[in-house]
């Protein structure tokens, strides 16, 4: 049985793999300092697995710790969620971007190589590539990440290569996420950001539990067919399976792979807020305000490499995706944990 180390494994996209992988037969080790995320989440992914993962609280920074992680447990890849992720506060705060999702990831590889790993996953976004002209983004268009969010991951994606550049026998893959939603199945998995969120669905499975009153659409002049923000939704199931996938991939083949996990079809903001009215019987109100600074009017995967190398589609639609996101929602209300 195969041990990997899941960086960031306590947050949400690291939750649903960890329970992936748990699944697939895997032994897991978690690293995640809880910056984002909580203990309780440990007992639930026990709960939908019936396996307990080995669990460190501590920092991808610290280089005695990752040692003796590497020391300690058969370690054979490594899978790397840990990371700060909020768009505006990048802009304010750039350092600490650079130095928790730059610095971590090269002390982490750094300890890695020192300890013979050469296998490894990397959380990338669809954000490394900015504007390059065209809405449905492929693998080898151009990167020009516009915040500082998306050039801490635009930088560790060139760090990985040149390093599988360097080490013939690296394998790794940058996984490119577009936009993901919806929770575990179960309900007792999913995003539950601290404070108001930021991103479009929590904002409005909070609306629907009665917790913040209104929506506010960024924008509704866009040159989309309905004037609202399109995007590429992704069910955070679909994304689990998709690092799987890339495990299974890695073993077989070295170098760097940068692939796209996206749906490859795009909803507007009212398309999502009509589809989560419809699974919660629930009414969200909004209202329009004036466009989002750094926001894009539509852009979506092309995931054919996805399909063609890893044998890897998104399965579920937005209904699903919504109906899990409220189950979520209803359930975390019920717990308070
Ligand atoms: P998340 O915040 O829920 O999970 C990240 C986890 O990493 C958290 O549990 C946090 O406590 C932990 N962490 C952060 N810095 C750490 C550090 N220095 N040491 C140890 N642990 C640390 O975020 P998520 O949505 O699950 O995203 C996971 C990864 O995927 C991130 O790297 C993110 O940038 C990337 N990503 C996310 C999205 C998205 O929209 N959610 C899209 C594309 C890429
Ligand atoms: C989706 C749509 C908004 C909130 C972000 C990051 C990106 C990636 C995924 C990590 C847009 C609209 C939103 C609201 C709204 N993360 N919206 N009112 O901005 O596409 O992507 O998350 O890598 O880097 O930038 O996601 O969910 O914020 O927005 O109208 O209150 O919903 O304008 O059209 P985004 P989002």
């Amino acid at each position: 049985m195969k041990t990997i180390l899941v960086t960031g494994g306590t947050g949400y996209i690291g939750s649903h793999t960890v329970v992936s992988l748990l699944e697939n037969n895997y032994k897991v080790v978690i690293l995640d300092n809880l910056c984002n995320s909580k203990i309780s989440t440990l007992a639930r992914i026990e709960k939908i697995s019936s396996k307990t993962p080995d669990f460190y609280q501590g920092d991808i920074r610290d280089a005695t710790l990752l040692a003796s992680i590497f020391k300690n447990h058969p370690i054979s890849g490594v899978i790397h969620f840990a990371g700060l992720k909020a768009v505006g506060e990048s802009q304010k705060e750039p350092l600490k971007y650079y130095e928790n999702n730059v610095t971590g990831s090269i002390t982490l590889l750094n300890e890695m190589f020192k300890a013979n790993v050469k296998t490894f996953v990397f959380s990338s976004s669809a954000t490394v590539y900015g504007e390059p002209g065209s809405t449905q983004y492929e693998e080898g268009m151009s990167t020009i990440p516009i915040n500082v969010y998306g050039r801490t991951k635009f930088m560790i994606e060139e760090v990985l290569r040149d390093c599988a550049q360097a080490n013939p026998d690296f394998s790794v893959a940058c996984l490119r996420y577009f936009n993901p939603v919806g929770a575990h199945q179960s309900g007792l998995i999913g995003e539950n950001p601290v404070g108001t969120p930021n991103n479009l669905m929590p904002y409005v499975g909070q609306i629907a539990m009665g917790k913040l009153p209104m929506l506010k659409v960024f924008g509704n002049d866009y040159p989309t067919p309905d004037g609202t923000g399109l995007r590429d939704y992704i069910h955070v199931d679909d994304l689990a399976k998709g690092h799987v996938l890339a495990l299974s991939y890695l073993e077989k083949n070295s170098g760097a792979l940068t692939v796209n996990l996206g749906t490859g079809k795009p909803y507007s903001v009212l398309e999502m807020i009509a589809a989560f009215e419809k699974v919660s019987g629930k009414n969200i109100p909004y209202e329009f305000v004036d466009r989002r600074s750094g926001d894009l009017a539509e852009y979506y995967a092309n995931p054919s490499l996805a399909k063609k190398l890893l044998y890897w589609q998104a399965e579920h639609g937005i209904e699903r995706m919504c109906e899990d996101t409220w189950r979520f929602y209803q359930q975390v209300e019920l717990s308070h944990s």
